[in-house]
Parts: structure tokens; sequence; C-alpha cells
């Protein structure tokens, strides 16, 4: 599985958001060590807060069927749909892939061409709270 691949995932993932009140609509494509592909779309609601972004939409129906293992996530985003540049995940969405990943964990943010920008989640959450290492 190459990045551009799963960022092509993303953006078919992408299509599938529910983002009435802010217009971004937001894709991700998660690669489990196995090989499988979950995609996640962002899922809001009029209250605001039980929003869901696409990120953690992909882990959960992962985490659902059982995977615990990851090796990479791809997201994109942008106002209707339109990617003008990386979509960085949030704080809420890093810390759900600290609690299943470890630090070379790879976040692919595609941009507006065919290229995209990677970082580790050790670069994206660094000196993060994590379970196995604090609460043992
Ligand atoms: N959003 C995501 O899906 N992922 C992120 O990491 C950041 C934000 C969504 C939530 C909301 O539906 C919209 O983007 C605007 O914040």
């Amino acid at each position: 599985m190459t990045p551009e691949k799963l960022i092509e995932m993303a953006k078919e993932a992408m299509t599938h958001a529910y983002a009435p009140y802010s217009g971004y609509k937001v894709g991700a494509a998660l690669l489990c060590a196995d090989g499988t592909v979950y995609g996640g779309c962002n899922i809001e609601n009029a209250s605001y807060t039980p929003t869901n972004c696409a990120e953690r939409t992909a882990f959960f129906k992962a985490v659902y069927d059982g995977h615990r293992d990851f090796k990479a996530i791809a997201v994109v985003g942008g106002k209707d749909g339109v990617i003008t540049g990386a979509f960085p995940p949030c704080g809420v969405c890093r810390q759900v892939m600290r609690e299943f990943c470890s630090d070379d964990f790879m976040i692919y943010m595609g941009t507006n061409d065919e290229n995209y920008q990677s970082m580790t989640l050790a670069e994206l959450l660094p000196f993060s709270f994590c379970a196995s290492e604090h609460m043992n």
C-alpha cells in the first residue's frame, strides 16, 4: 500500500462526510497491519459536541472489527470537499491514535495537488499521555 493509494481512498471516504453545519468535508483511510483499510468520514450533529471526526470514525470501525495494530492513516479535507492544503488531525484524534499506535505510526495529509505531507505520530503528538507507559 502506497501513501498515494491511501490518500485516494481517503478522498473517496470524504464523499461520505455528513457536514451540514461546518461545510468541512473530511475523509480518512486507516491502514491496518494485516493490510485491511478502513474508511472514515466526519459526522456532524446539530448539537455540535457529538460530532465525530473522520479519523475517529475509521479507528472506531476498525477496533469494533477486532483490529488493534495499525500502520498509517491518510487524511484529506476541505470546505465543501475542496482540498486546498494539508488537513492535520485534531488533538482528540491524535490522542485516539496514541491509544492504539506506536511512535512510528504514519500520518499522510493529502494536499491539493498529487502531493502530501507526512509525519509520524511522535512528531504530531510529542510528550503524550499513553496508557502503556503511564498507567502500569
Ligand atoms: N474534523 C475532522 O473530521 N477531523 C479532524 O481531525 C479535524 C476536524 C471535522 C470535524 C468537523 O465536522 C469539521 O471537520 C470542522 O471542524
